[in-house]
């Protein structure tokens, strides 16, 4: 999404793009892409549908709530509670940004299985605010999502009016650069679900109503392996962006603030430019270095939306990458 030219805050610059399920139904995501060139100025939003996963792409934002102060900046992200009142700031500009509605479960870490006690995203890393409060008795107006769809409301004072709180579910920040990646040191690739910071784990094991996996810097070691991802179809719909460097299935192609869905069942997997150099490459360690692709993934089928549909910027010849993969079979 390129930046807007008219003063846009994230409230304005919020699109969706592609969601399934409902807040009413307690299932499914919804995710967004989110562009602003301005603060939100005595503005501040309530989202009563979800919690919402901030994945900030380009500029740092200052996001004040109703329980403290988080600053995030691209490399981290942002989880806000359902119900919470918070207002978006530009600290370094123009933003840009992901952003995901989670209508299921709770984000919480992940089962660690066989991996044990630590490893992945850690629950020290995640970081909460201190109370802060102004006395501004300046209005307000308030915009509340509820059953999808936005409202507006007027408060005659700041909402940022709580001096003390306590509870375990609060506005929290995590560093990427803190998830310790687990992957093969002999051969082959584990599964993918390996990168996951954060589930929202559904009522059947293995599938979750959504899964935040981060594919961050780090080192190709396996041997005797195609080091991309390979080439799959599964039960999940993924919903990926890039916030900065290259993705390994798509160096040239995905661009940081792209998105890509594979749906449910749809098959994909390296362009044919990775599966070239990835097939003649020395399989020596390798370094990948100042990169970070993120999924949200679902087992949910996700609709684009009419919006996504439309934007002129759409890759109507996606499939086109995949078109001139030799054909490596003897005849
Ligand atoms: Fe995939």
């Amino acid at each position: 999404m390129p930046m807007p030219e008219a003063p846009t805050d994230f409230v304005d610059g919020v699109r969706q793009m592609a969601s399934s399920g409902s807040a009413g139904a307690n299932s499914g995501i919804s995710t967004h892409m989110y562009v602003a060139n301005q603060s939100m100025h005595k503005r501040a939003m309530c989202c009563t549908d979800s919690e919402l996963l901030f994945v900030p792409q380009q500029g740092k934002l200052r996001c004040k709530t109703e329980l403290g102060i988080l600053t995030v900046a691209p490399g981290e992200v942002m989880l806000i509670p359902a119900g919470v009142v918070f207002s978006i700031e530009l600290m370094e500009g123009p933003s840009r940004g992901y952003l995901c509605e989670n209508f299921g479960a709770h984000f919480r870490l992940p089962e660690l299985g066989p991996i044990g006690s630590n490893g992945l995203a850690n629950s020290r890393d995640f970081l909460t605010p201190v109370a802060a409060f102004d006395a501004s008795d300046e209005p307000y107006e308030i915009i509340r999502k509820f059953d999808g769809q936005l409202w507006q409301g007027k408060m005659n004072h700041t909402p940022f009016n709580v001096v003390a709180w306590h509870g375990n579910l609060a506005p929290c920040k995590y560093d990427t650069d803190k998830f310790m990646t687990i992957g093969s040191i002999s051969h082959d690739h584990p599964d993918p679900s390996i990168f996951t910071v954060l589930t929202s784990p559904s009522d059947s094991p293995g599938v979750a109503n959504c899964d935040f996996a981060i594919f961050p810097s780090r080192w190709m070691v396996a041997e005797n392996t195609f080091r991309p991802p390979w080439f799959h179809r599964n039960v999940m719909s993924e919903f990926m962006g890039l916030v900065k460097g290259q993705h390994d299935a798509k160096p040239m192609s995905f661009l940081p603030g792209g998105v890509s869905l594979h749906n449910r069942m749809v098959p994909h997997g390296p362009d044919t430019n990775a599966f070239m150099a990835a097939s003649q490459a020395d399989l020596a360690p390798q370094k990948l270095s100042n990169t970070l692709a993120f999924m949200f993934e679902s087992r949910s089928m996700l609709k684009p939306t009419d919006h996504a549909m439309r934007y002129p910027w759409r890759d109507a010849h996606y499939d086109a990458c995949w078109q001139d993969l030799p054909k490596l079979f003897p005849d």
